[in-house]
């Protein structure tokens, strides 16, 4: 009789435990459901008006992280974004610690040797800016024989290193190229048009010039993993409903006014 007993006993706690595994496995399936709804994403985050910290706000701010947030949403996802410095984005893409980059990034064939862009989500280009005093400057082949300050690892970098007898200062962040231009470390900084016309305009930046010449016509895109191509699909299909469903308009419309009709 003792020995049913315990028998029983036995089987009750056995049974017990394996309702406790089975309560333990259900926990790890959640998790790994929830990594599976968190999208990764990796900005270098010193980009007004696409990605940049407003001191009042807890959660980054911008165009990028609006548009990557929505998007993620379309997907089912939650965005999780990480501020990471403009060129180490695409190593912590390929190091499989994020799974987008959103951050301005132009698309390029030479980054497209190392990873896959989305569409085009924005068409930028590069200009120059100057100390409001500068006369010397008008174009970039004025730059020759200046002190060009530019963000390290950006296209910007690239074409002015292209300018015979530019000096190329660079910086990890755009507002240290505004900043050195200001306290007349470099003659010029070049950068992308739209964030150097919020910082001559919004940004409240005094005795600073841009210059109109545009160089370059650049579309963005978000990177991904090279052998992602189910979140490339993903990601197309989401950013085409929000331009149709005017989400992506309304985006545009916070940060940069109006959108005319031919970006619809
Ligand atoms: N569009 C330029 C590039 O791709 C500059 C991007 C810089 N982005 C940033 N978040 N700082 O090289």
């Amino acid at each position: 009789m003792k020995k049913v007993f315990s028998l029983l006993m036995l089987c009750a706690f056995t049974v017990f435990a394996l309702v406790g595994c089975g309560g333990a496995g259900g926990g790890a399936n959640t998790s790994q459901k929830d990594a599976a709804k968190t999208l990764r994403v990796g900005s270098s985050v010193d980009f007004a008006p696409f990605e940049f910290q407003d001191e009042t706000q807890k959660e980054y701010q911008g165009f990028d992280m609006d548009l990557i947030r929505a998007l993620a949403k379309e997907m089912g996802m939650d965005a999780d974004i990480q501020n990471i410095g403009f060129d180490g984005l695409i190593p912590a893409l390929q190091a499989k610690n994020v799974d987008v980059v959103i951050s301005g990034m132009t698309i390029t064939d030479e980054r497209k040797q190392n990873v896959l862009f989305s569409d085009p989500y924005y068409q930028a280009g590069l200009t120059i800016i100057v100390r409001d005093d500068e006369e010397s400057i008008k174009s970039f082949k004025d730059l020759s024989g200046k002190k060009v300050a530019v963000q390290i690892g950006t296209t910007s970098a690239e074409e002015v290193h292209k300018i015979e007898g530019a000096e190329v200062k660079e910086f990890n962040l755009v507002p240290d190229c505004f900043m050195e231009l200001k306290a007349k470390g470099v003659d010029a900084v070049v950068n992308d048009r739209p964030v150097n016309d919020y910082y001559i305009t919004k940004s409240g930046a005094t005795g600073v010039k841009q210059i109109s010449e545009r160089l370059t016509a650049e579309d963005y895109g978000i990177a991904m993993q090279k052998d992602n191509k189910e979140l490339q699909e993903k990601l197309n299909a989401a950013l085409k409903k929000l331009h149709e469903n005017g989400e992506y308009e309304k985006i545009y419309t916070k940060w940069f006014g109006e959108m005319k009709d031919e970006k619809k």
